[in-house]
């Protein structure tokens, strides 16, 4: 009795340490980043032009240049996956590298791929394959010819609504399954299409730029633009599933494909008024909903109004597993007649690009030091909550997180955010929520889009002299977590107990 005694107990739960939030095992534990952001050089995509172009002048702060010199760098970059003892690490494929003419291969740079997947796997690190991060080669859609006077042509196809646009991604991630098959075994078409298309087509704040703030060109000019990435994303799936037959990490799957969602915690500013209710109803179907809703059940909500309604059976069921990626707490205020939905998104974001004062319409402040450097509400318990909504709405859908972190210059701010957000999700998880890993963003500082190098979300600090990594506390908490995996009392006591974060330093 005595030594089955013994042998039953944990010798760190005797050490007056115990886990208090733990995760299940075999939990997935990784970090992300994305190929505009990190590598450099990228001047043959759609980004590069927005960042250089002078009509697009002031929608990005500064260009991506060098960004953190990752197309150098990915072996250093793949040892810091490993000594964060992660297993899984989520990168991007830039497509206007290995396709910078259409139907046109670069050899060099498939290889390159290639080099990058198997340094990850020769160091026991599996790669999360995103093959469309935001960018996309110009002759998709050249910049430099918005209105496509001169087009379409095969130097131009001038954007998703071309017929041959959906057809040609699915194309090049078809050539990546074919070529890749044996080294890869997780798939993402898209990351945060509803984000894209959003910020690209609705707020103009990603290229190629288009406001549409009515509920008619919405219709008229996004609508499609929806339409061609999800008929992408169908024969994407398919095409993949046919080529990746090779089973590269042994655990009896070849492929699983699916895409990337980008969800915060919506919420109505006043809970009892039925305005605010329905407008953050409105607005998460437009932002968190469209591109899961069409991509497992067939469903597209046409006429905006937070239900879908038409039936697209070709794009249903093309989800092996569903990222979802989480960042901020955002009020809605229902606002009747205000364009293009009758709901006042509360980020400061969104409202600079509809040129209005939140406090017009009694959005409530965030505490200041909840407020991360890309201006929006940390709030921690999202991450957790979000779990179970996704899986009431998509039962039998696997869900991972593929991105959540936080834009600090203050590593005990994200390692804060790292242990409250992770504590939520262990929560989601013992209640039964599908959720089989973490994926923090980001491995290093990088390329923050519009933003530029301000806001630093890596767990590695990037010096931007002399590009060196170096750990932040957030990711030695991080380290701590993934070795136990999960929580333990000293860790909780450290970092998860402030009603707010910690001020960003001065
Ligand atoms: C994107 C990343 C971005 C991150 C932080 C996500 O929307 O996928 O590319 O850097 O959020 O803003």
């Amino acid at each position: 009795m005595l030594l089955l005694a013994t042998l039953a107990c944990d010798p760190v739960e005797d050490s007056g340490d115990p886990m208090v939030y733990a995760f299940p095992e075999g939990f997935r534990w990784g970090a992300a980043g994305a190929a505009h952001q990190i590598e450099g050089g990228n001047t043959n995509n759609n980004w590069y032009q927005f960042e250089t172009l002078p009509a697009f002048e002031g929608k990005t702060v500064e260009p991506s240049g060098e960004a953190v010199q990752g197309y150098d760098r990915y072996e250093e970059d793949a040892d810091l996956v490993v000594d964060l003892g992660a297993d899984v690490y989520r990168l991007s494929i830039e497509w206007s590298r290995v396709e910078p003419q259409r139907d046109v291969w670069n050899e060099a740079e498939w290889q390159h791929y290639r080099d990058v997947i198997e340094a990850l796997r020769a160091r026991g690190v599996e790669p999360m394959i995103t093959l469309h991060h935001f960018t996309e080669p110009i002759w998709v859609q050249d910049l430099t010819d918005l209105a496509c006077e001169a087009g379409p042509t095969d130097t131009n196809l001038c954007g998703w609504t071309h017929p041959e646009v959906p057809a040609e991604f699915a194309e090049f991630c078809a050539e990546a399954a074919t070529r890749f098959g044996d080294v890869v075994d997780e798939w993402t078409t898209y990351n945060e299409p509803g984000g894209y298309l959003l910020s690209g087509y609705l707020g103009g704040a990603f290229p190629p730029g288009y406001t549409n703030l009515t509920v008619e060109t919405l219709q008229a000019n996004v609508i499609p633009v929806a339409a061609g990435m999800l008929d992408g994303h169908a024969a994407a799936y398919a095409a993949i599933h046919e080529l990746d037959n090779t089973d590269a990490d042994g655990d009896g799957t070849s492929a699983r494909v699916g895409f990337t969602n980008s969800i915060q915690w919506i919420v109505p500013v006043d809970d009892q008024n039925a305005d605010d209710v329905a407008a953050a109803k409105r607005i998460q179907a437009l932002y968190g909903y469209i591109f899961p809703d069409a991509m497992v059940n067939g469903l597209l909500d046409t006429d905006l109004d937070g239900i879908p309604e038409e039936e697209h059976p070709e794009w249903a069921n093309t989800v092996d597993l569903m990222g979802y990626q989480y960042y901020y707490r955002m009020y809605v205020k229902g606002v009747p007649g205000f364009p293009p939905i009758e709901a006042v998104p509360c980020d400061p974001n969104a409202l600079a690009v509809l040129g209005v004062d939140p406090s017009v319409f009694g959005c409530p402040y965030p505490n200041e030091d909840d407020v991360t450097m890309m201006g929006y509400e940390h709030y921690s318990p999202g991450l957790g909550l979000l779990a179970p909504a996704l899986a009431a709405r998509y039962p039998g859908v696997p869900l991972r997180v593929t991105e959540a972190g936080i834009a600090t210059e203050t590593g005990r701010r994200r390692a804060e955010s790292i242990v409250q957000q992770l504590a939520g999700l262990s929560e989601a998880i013992e209640d039964g929520a599908p959720v089989d890993g973490y994926i923090h963003w980001s491995l290093t500082d990088n390329f923050e889009w519009a933003y530029g190098f301000a806001p630093r979300f890596g767990l590695y600090t990037v010096d931007f002299d002399t590009y060196t990594r170096t750990a932040n506390e957030g990711a030695e908490v991080f380290k701590t977590i993934i070795a136990d995996n999960g929580i333990r009392q000293s860790v909780w006591d450290e970092y998860g107990l402030g009603e707010h974060l910690s001020p960003e330093n001065e």
